[in-house]
């Protein structure tokens, strides 16, 4: 019988875990937790707003603010007013210049172990020389610079380049398709595009410029683009008149100074692009002063990020974690952010461990897909390495199971690591709800309390306060810095987005106006909220948030099928799963062929991540006598679940025969 330190056999810690219901941190975190007095939920309640100070004071200010908040206009609210500064002097130079120049300011690895360091001197350099380019090339402020990039140094560095000029950068995942790319471009108008060469994944050289290309053929204007070459010898590409190679474009400007251009508080920093309930993506915008005071505000607070931390989100850039948590939070702290370009099974399950152990990572955040992942693979993969660097773990991104929770606490950070459930969304820019790691007690499965300053209420359908122990509708009734402050160039879908639900839109008094992210939720007697998942036609596929409509459409458009409907069902690993109903034209066989070409048709809409677990042919869908399609019910055959009343369908025969197809056809 193994035994562990205090003596304790392994399996009754085992059923220790699985009891427990609550953790508190350890007292060694609190001690030198950046925040630990728990007088900060009253200190920011009681002088709300300008409590935010505390997050602007993090930043380096050209100008300074007056208003902390100017509420004048809801819902477009406005922070830090009349303030200047600028991200990337931000996120560089301000380290440079007070004694951090040698400091890692990143520390990336290659899929195929080769490793690349650069320090905030290093960064600054290779961000001017680049700014320095892109102003050349043409690009003005408040151009969008479209980067469309896998987890390469590069990315980071042009997203930093274009905060120096002034001009938002709209990052497209490098997952997505073609297809996705055009719409984005076109959407913004964005005549710009930063991409590269290809990738490694799973040992294989990726072609992306082939990808990106042909978004380009689908972009309507024309479009300057860069094209790093991270394959070197093995893939060669050829640039075409309008195609630029990045390194050629470094070196010309090499030593280049260029001046941070000073953006008012409120002057866009970025573009994302996220999934909505159409089939149009929505172009969240995030501002200069607002978000990066939120987000190094979280990464300081939540994250207890230190500038002599080595520093670890293992998500994708190209979603908003990335940007908040991989990029402009830790850099606005001056800390080292770890940077890994694969997959976490390469060569073998242990290579996130491999390098938390050679690099000495005190904070590592991730999603709970990943976790999961790491739980069926087993725990000899975390046992082949010395974790004990670790300080901090945090998950983001979906509701994390507590038996989840617990082997992450366990098995990776060895019972001594509070861990930090962190629930916020691409719209709000950070983190919102979570324990604070030096304060609070965790409950696995509860994201915890809202944030100090956050007013997260949870509500019935009419919008009145529930009671604790009762689930409802999660809602955010006060604005906070890191809000987004609208949909790209469409003001009145985000009213009716986010606010109209439960806001009197008439009015123009603030506390009118309540943001509502389409999640529900449950309130414990302790004011914990636990998360249930969205509320809107939105699935959440391992923590990636894809729109069932843009689905819909792009199996609809696969020649042959007549009707399509797409919902979430449970999946082990990845929490949710795609799955696809669709009815073919009369004449069409469910042949295995026709499944391929529907799968093919998503994965060139919008990427492989899109791709449906299953393709179930029906002849017709459930409906109710209305004619609305019964998606809760789809979601219960999909998931195995056990079937409510169906008798007052429409088409109540339709049931059985899809239930025989799900699985087994
Ligand atoms: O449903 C919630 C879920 O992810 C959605 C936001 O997705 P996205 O904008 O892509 O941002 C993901 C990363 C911030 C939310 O509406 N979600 C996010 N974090 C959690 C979560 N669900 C439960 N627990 C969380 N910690």
């Amino acid at each position: 019988m193994t035994m562990t330190e205090d003596d304790e056999p392994a399996v009754e810690l085992e059923a220790r875990l699985e009891e427990q219901d609550s953790f508190e941190p350890p007292e060694s975190f609190v001690e030198q937790a950046n925040v630990a007095d728990e007088g900060i939920y009253e200190a920011f309640a009681e002088n709300w707003p300008d409590c935010w100070e505390r997050a602007a004071d993090l930043l380096e200010w050209d100008a300074p603010y007056g208003e902390v908040l100017d509420d004048s206009n809801p819902p477009f609210f406005e922070w830090f007013v009349d303030g200047k500064l600028n991200a990337s002097a931000n996120c560089l130079d301000r380290h440079v210049e007070n004694g951090a120049k040698n400091r890692a300011a990143i520390k990336w690895e290659g899929e195929p172990g080769e490793t690349r360091t650069y320090t905030y001197g290093d960064l600054l350099t290779e961000v001017e020389s680049f700014a320095a380019a892109l102003g050349e090339l043409g690009v003005e402020e408040d151009d969008v610079v479209t980067l469309y990039l896998p987890m390469i140094p590069e990315l980071p560095i042009a997203m930093l380049a274009c905060a120096r000029i002034g001009a938002p950068h709209s990052v497209v995942f490098a997952g997505f398709s073609a297809d996705a790319l055009a719409t984005r471009m076109n959407s913004a108008d964005s005549e710009y595009l930063v991409t590269c060469d290809g990738y490694y994944r799973r040992g294989e050289a990726l072609n992306h410029k082939e990808k990106a290309d042909k978004g380009l053929r689908g972009v309507d204007h024309e479009v300057e683009t860069v094209v790093v070459d991270r394959l070197g010898d093995e893939l060669n590409h050829f640039l075409g008149a309008s195609a630029h190679d990045y390194d050629e474009l470094v070196d010309e400007h090499a030593g280049a100074s260029v001046e941070p251009v000073s953006r008012d508080a409120e002057d866009m920093l970025f573009l994302m692009y996220t999934s909505g309930t159409t089939g149009q993506p929505k172009g969240v915008k995030h501002t200069t002063g607002g978000y990066l005071a939120y987000a190094a505000w979280t990464s300081h607070a939540v994250l207890d990020v230190k500038p002599e931390d080595t520093y670890w989100c293992a998500a994708d850039i190209g979603w908003i974690t990335g940007h908040s948590y991989i990029v402009y939070g830790p850099l606005a702290l001056g800390t080292t952010t770890v940077m890994y370009e694969g997959t976490p099974d390469y060569p073998e399950r242990d290579r996130l461990w491999e390098l938390v152990e050679t690099n000495d990572v005190d904070i590592f955040y991730t999603a709970p897909t990943a976790i999961r992942a790491f739980m069926k693979w087993g725990e000899e993969y975390p046992q082949r390495h010395d974790l004990s660097s670790l300080r901090l773990l945090g998950t983001v991104g979906e509701p994390i199971n507590p038996r989840a929770w617990k082997w992450y606490y366990k098995h990776i950070g060895g019972e001594e690591c509070p861990i930090v459930d962190t629930w916020w969304q691409t719209e709000t820019g950070g983190m919102m709800i979570t324990t604070l790691p030096g304060i609070n007690t965790m409950k696995p499965g509860s994201a915890g309390p809202p944030l100090p300053g956050i007013d997260a209420t949870v509500v019935d359908v009419e919008g009145e306060e529930i009671v604790a122990g009762e689930a409802g509708y999660l809602t955010v009734q006060r604005p906070w810095p890191g809000m987004l402050r609208t949909l790209y160039r469409n003001d009145e879908r985000f009213i009716s987005e986010y606010w109209a639900e439960y806001s009197d839109t008439n009015s123009d008094d603030p506390d009118d106006w309540v943001y509502f992210p389409e999640d529900g939720a449950k309130l414990d007697g302790d004011g914990y909220i636990t998360i249930l998942g969205r509320v809107d036609d939105v699935i959440n596929v391992s923590g990636h948030r894809l729109g069932t409509m843009e689905i819909e459409s792009a199996i609809v458009g696969t020649e042959g099928v007549a009707e399509a409907a797409v919902v979430g069902g449970d999946h082990e690993v990845k929490g949710e799963a795609v799955y696809a109903y669709a009815i073919l034209e009369d004449g069409q066989e469910p042949t295995d062929g026709m499944r391929e070409r529907i799968v093919a048709g998503v994965e060139d809409a919008i990427g492989p991540i899109a791709r449906p677990e299953e393709v179930i042919f029906t002849p017709e869908l459930p409906k109710t006598r209305s004619g609305k399609i019964m998606r809760r019910l789809l979601e219960d055959i999909a998931s195995g679940n056990e079937l409510g009343d169906t008798s007052t369908l429409r088409n109540p025969d339709v049931v059985d025969d899809i239930v025989d197809r799900v699985g087994g056809d």
